[in-house]
């Protein structure tokens, strides 16, 4: 089967195609970073306008570079949530007409079991039973997953989610949207142990997660050390030690998510799963458990066509089918 995927949740266009017998065929993402910069974050309007521009241009792409000619496929997925409900419509109204056009199922997929099944899309994927820890920019969860719509959540942020931390910290640091990798790169220069912040929730029992405190302690430190007149030392320090807090208050859940349902093999997914940091201290506990880690290449830990081809082909397969209307929600629990 072969399913040309759609992503129009957030401030990426992706696009892809994927075949169940010969794996991912080509995949093509347009980034609107550059436009939402100057105003420190996503602007609604403006992503939607711009996945208009950048659909139809985008879907040729990956039919040429796969060598398949246009709407030679067996199904369209596309995000049908959460996300901006804009961006969700443009969407899913270009996956329903091309669906309609070739004569094909289309098929919405949700944005987080895109990012949660990105790891299968690498040489050694995941096997069937692991604990899914889903971190991206909305998201902070916890799953148990047995199966393809098997999921069983087992904690999840009661606030900010990781992302949202990171973003959060980082414009009050002054830095660049998205503030994850602008974090990361500070933190790479940062002097270990001169900021050290709360690991939150750590010290209770349960999976849940919060990380909105933490931004309040970083803004504190960061004022007491001057504020915007930090020498650019103090502001790499105050990167790694929020870098620190969040990585080791996630391994520690995790490593309390795979004592507590005795699963051996954690997935990570989502955009802070790209985080150096996080992927290296995961690991280390996972193969101190005995167990192993797995994740997506960077490119697919961030939002992707690939993830919704490949969500879409799972489900697609297994014979499920929209219904005739035009499906985008903002929220939607997995
Ligand atoms: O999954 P994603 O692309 O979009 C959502 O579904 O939200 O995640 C975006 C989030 C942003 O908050 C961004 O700052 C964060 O992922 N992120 C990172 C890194 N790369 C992206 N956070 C920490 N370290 C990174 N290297
Ligand atoms: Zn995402």
């Amino acid at each position: 089967m072969r399913i040309l995927g759609i992503e129009t949740s957030c401030d990426e266009t992706g696009v892809a195609l994927y075949d169940s017998e010969r794996g991912l065929l080509a995949d093509a993402l347009f980034s609107q970073i550059d436009l939402h910069r100057i105003y420190g974050g996503v602007v609604p309007e403006l992503a939607s306008r711009d996945h208009v521009k950048r659909l139809v241009p985008l879907m040729r792409e990956v039919f040429t570079r796969a060598g398949v000619a246009e709407g030679d496929v067996d199904g369209v997925a596309y995000t049908a949530g959460p996300g901006l409900v804009g961006a969700l419509l443009v969407g899913a109204a270009c996956a329903k007409a091309l669906a309609f056009a070739w004569g094909v199922p289309a098929l919405g997929v949700h944005h987080m079991e895109g990012h949660l099944l990105a790891p299968m899309l690498e040489e050694n994927p995941p096997e069937f039973p692991f604990v899914a820890l889903l971190v991206s920019g909305g998201h902070t969860q916890l799953v148990r997953v047995d199966g393809i719509g098997r999921y069983q959540l087992l904690g999840e942020s009661l606030d900010d989610a990781a992302g949202e931390a990171f973003d959060k910290t980082a414009k009050l640091m002054g830095l660049p949207y998205p503030g994850g990798p602008e974090i990361a790169r500070l933190a790479q220069t940062g002097e270990p142990g001169r900021f050290v912040f709360p690991r939150p929730m750590t010290d209770r029992p349960g999976l849940d997660f919060s990380f909105s405190g933490l931004k309040t302690s970083v803004l504190n430190a960061w004022q007491q050390a001057g504020g915007s007149d930090v020498d650019s030392q103090t502001r790499c320090d105050i990167a790694l030690g929020f870098e620190h807090a969040v990585v080791e208050t996630l391994t520690i859940k995790c490593r309390r998510a795979l004592k507590s349902t005795g699963l051996k093999r954690l997935v990570i997914a989502g955009g802070v799963s790209a985080n150096r940091r996080l992927r290296e201290s995961l690991g280390r506990m996972a193969h101190g458990l005995n167990g192993e880690l797995f994740y997506a290449r960077p490119e697919f830990c961030t939002d992707n066509g690939a993830m919704i081809a490949y969500a879409g082909c799972q489900r697609l397969q297994a014979g499920q089918r929209d219904s005739a209307g035009i499906e985008a929600r903002a929220r939607w629990p997995m």
